[in-house]
């Protein structure tokens, strides 16, 4: 059978050789994200393997059911750039990734530690030699209260890292994960809001909690509250978080994802105008950390990653059960 990798990384090359050779696929490899543009090159593929970076609308599933495509696979954790219904109703069956939550949960800690000690501050202060202390004096995680939003897999490990670290740790989710029972307090949402230092996300994007996080919910927190998002930009408005930066009720933003990355991150824009005037307004200022959505991006991860896209794709398609398949 034949695949079509989009949005193929050098990184990802010898894993993805590796397993077409062993499953017998033939894949055709591109850079190009997915759209209606690139739909042509998966012609004569009966699989389409993706990244994040495209919109896999009802057009775009259309264009390649039209040319042969029956399987899908998106070599991520998070599906909300595909319409599920839409392949559901065309017979397109589709596949995500399932890699650890390891990676993502690290990163996060690490960007929590970040935010905490004004690291941001520090580094730009030490490429010309002013290694002052002035403004940068920190806050101990022993002193803090910590909610967590969502205690799935990642959320779950990250509070499983930051119970060494002797804070308060809160948790919110509406299904209750009984392996963070002895580790976090389940709280409600506002009770979280309200007593937490430092809030992190890690739910999905769904339709009921794009901009969980806005004005009012920011109203609900802790003045200099430290926000962290290492799951999905639009879970925050990003006009609420300038609104919230600007006016120091968030003390400090870390963002792996932000509201309208797409088009910015995974890519080198040097030379380029990007006109998305509340990302870069964010992006100046010293305590606002924006990476590019990068938390996932570890050797185990991508390797799972590569794994779930090609051999989800190849046991779909030939009868076995895909452990990762969506709307089974
Ligand atoms: C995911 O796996 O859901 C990610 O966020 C990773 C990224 C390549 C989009």
């Amino acid at each position: 059978m034949k695949i079509m990798v989009y949005e193929a990384r050098q990184d990802e090359l010898a894993e993805l050789e590796a397993h077409g050779r062993t499953l017998g696929v033939e894949l055709t490899l591109a850079e190009e994200v997915p759209s209606l543009d690139t739909a042509q090159l998966a012609e004569g593929c009966q699989g389409v393997s993706i990244l994040g970076q495209g919109r896999i609308n009802g057009a775009l599933l259309d264009a390649w059911y039209a040319l042969g495509v029956r399987y899908l696979s998106t070599r991520t954790v998070g599906y909300d750039h595909i319409d599920l219904e839409h392949a559901k109703k065309l017979g397109i069956r589709v596949c995500n990734a399932a890699y650890d939550p390891n990676g993502v949960a690290d990163f996060t800690v690490m960007m929590i530690l970040m935010c905490l000690r004004h690291y941001k501050q520090a580094l730009w202060r030490g490429q010309v030699n002013d290694f002052s202390l002035n403004g940068l004096q920190g806050r101990e995680m022993k002193d803090l209260t910590i909610g967590i939003i969502g205690s799935g897999r990642i959320g779950a490990q990250v509070i499983r890292n930051l119970s060494g670290f002797g804070c308060r740790i809160l948790a919110y989710d509406l299904r209750r994960n009984p392996e963070v029972e002895g580790m976090a307090e389940y709280v409600t949402f506002e009770e979280l809001l309200e007593q937490s230092d430092v809030i992190s996300l890690h739910m999905p994007l769904l339709d009921s909690n794009r901009h969980m996080i806005d004005r009012e919910t920011i109203a609900r927190m802790k003045d200099s509250v430290v926000l962290i998002n290492c799951s999905r930009g639009e879970l925050m408005d990003i006009e609420a978080l300038v609104e919230g930066v600007e006016s120091q009720k968030i003390g400090t933003l870390g963002m792996d994802t932000s509201e309208g990355e797409e088009g910015i991150i995974h890519g080198d824009h040097r030379v380029d105008i990007l006109p998305n005037r509340n990302w870069f307004y964010l992006h100046q200022f010293r305590n606002v950390i924006m990476t590019q959505h990068m938390a996932f991006y570890t050797d185990a991860a991508v390797a799972s990653m590569v794994r779930c896209g090609i051999r989800g794709i190849w046991e779909m398609a030939h009868g076995q059960n895909c452990a990762t398949e969506l709307m089974k």
